[in-house]
């Protein structure tokens, strides 16, 4: 039987191969650091842990309402009007199998063939794959490593075309951990409205910004006036330590959350009833976890970055939120190895693995050529060893 011409369009998801890489080199015995790991270490807080628990006793066992349980969805509104100060009605959210869900559903409810959709390069490696599924063609539009990875407008104004119909942004940034400051937002949220393309904002790394304050882009849209068409997606995964339970939702304008809910009705009739039970509960609970979970990030992440910028030929500008450092590692291009050139940064996060059992995920595969990510959702004690493996193998490159 043959399978599908669709599934040869996309590519795998990459960073989920190289957890994968590092899971079946552990099972071998391997003594593997990794550093490719897209989730927090901690365990999801007591407290949510409880919540299912007696989720699961009190008999919360069954579907739900497709786009989720309305107690769900109206703590959700009540989470947006507190910490983004922006105002829902409970039809205007859906929740979903973690926000990835609620991104595909979005691409698959707004795109039509051969619409064209811009993704900033660097881009989390799904972004791309989500408008490939709905058989739309993604636009990489360049960004400024050296502004924290912001739009380059210029790039951006010169790929302008009638195709286009939305853009899709994340920030805090998957890969770099660049967060864009306002002014970049709002600059972009006006060439969205003039062009009349709808924002999809990832902001599921929302609560992990450690030198500024987080704004919305949907409350930026309101405080300016603009009036773009703003999807915003965000997540339990991260802020509370709950990647496992599969929660994140969709907040945005009623006739494309409608839309949306009809394919996840579809797709799988509703988000697990216990997650959506434990997740009122995190939403709604005590947020200190939240805080407590954000000062160990920022203590590695100082860490991480000094020890990276002690490397000879690594450079590591400070990001300002998520938990991914995306140091420079250009210096070691076309430089050699046992024999062997090392072409790109496949190769050199190869080359680390084998020498040092040190697994990180390589900048070409989010279209950074020369950068290589590094999370750092791992102990101290995991950091210090595994960059001081790092060095021992770059100390061999000539
Ligand atoms: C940028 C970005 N968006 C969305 C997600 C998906 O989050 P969820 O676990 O809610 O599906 C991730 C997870 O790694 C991510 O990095």
């Amino acid at each position: 039987m043959s399978i599908a011409q669709r599934v040869n369009k996309i590519n795998p998801s990459f960073t989920l191969q190289m957890a994968t890489k590092a899971a079946d080199m552990k099972s071998r015995g391997v003594a593997v650091i990794n550093f490719s790991v897209g989730e927090p270490d901690f365990n999801t807080p007591k407290h949510i842990r409880d919540a299912a628990k007696e989720a699961l006793d009190q008999g919360y066992t069954k579907y739900t309402a497709g786009p989720g349980m309305i107690e769900l969805r109206q703590a959700i509104c009540e989470k947006l009007e507190r910490e983004n100060k922006i105002s829902y009605d409970p039809s205007s959210i859906l929740v979903s199998n973690g926000e990835k869900q609620s991104l595909y559903n979005a691409c698959q409810a707004i795109f039509n063939p051969d619409d064209s959709v811009v993704v900033f390069s660097p881009y989390w490696v799904s972004f791309p794959e989500f408008v490939k599924m709905a058989e739309a063609n993604p636009v990489l539009v360049d960004t400024l490593p050296e502004s924290n990875f912001e739009p380059n407008f210029d790039d951006l104004e010169s790929k302008i075309n009638s195709t286009i119909k939305g853009v899709i942004i994340n920030s805090p940034s998957n890969p770099t951990g660049g967060v864009w400051s306002n002014e970049a937002i709002v600059r972009l949220l006006k060439i969205a409205k003039d062009n009349q393309w709808i924002v999809i904002s990832d902001e599921c790394y929302e609560r992990l910004v450690y030198d500024g304050e987080f704004t919305s882009a949907e409350k930026l849209n309101q405080v300016h006036n603009i009036g773009a068409s703003i999807l915003t997606c965000m997540s339990l995964s991260k802020t509370y330590a709950m990647t496992g339970w599969r929660i994140g939702y969709a907040a945005g304008p009623e006739n494309i959350i409608k839309a949306m809910s009809k394919i996840q009705g579809q797709a799988t009739s509703c988000a697990n009833s216990i997650g959506q039970k434990a997740s009122i509960e995190a939403l709604l609970g005590d947020q200190s976890c939240v805080e407590e979970m954000k000062l160990k990030f920022l203590r590695r992440r100082d860490l991480i970055i000094e020890l990276l910028n002690d490397l000879s030929g690594v450079t590591c500008s400070i990001p300002d939120g998520a938990f991914y450092v995306f140091p420079s590692f250009k210096a070691f291009l076309n430089k050699r190895v046992n024999g062997k050139i090392l072409k790109d940064t496949f190769d050199i996060s190869q080359y680390i693995l084998e020498a040092v059992n040190v697994v990180t995920v390589p900048g070409d595969g989010f279209g950074a050529p020369g950068y290589i990510r590094f999370s750092y959702a791992t102990s101290s004690e995991t950091i210090k060893k595994g960059i001081r493996r790092v060095k021992t193998a770059l100390d061999k490159i000539i």
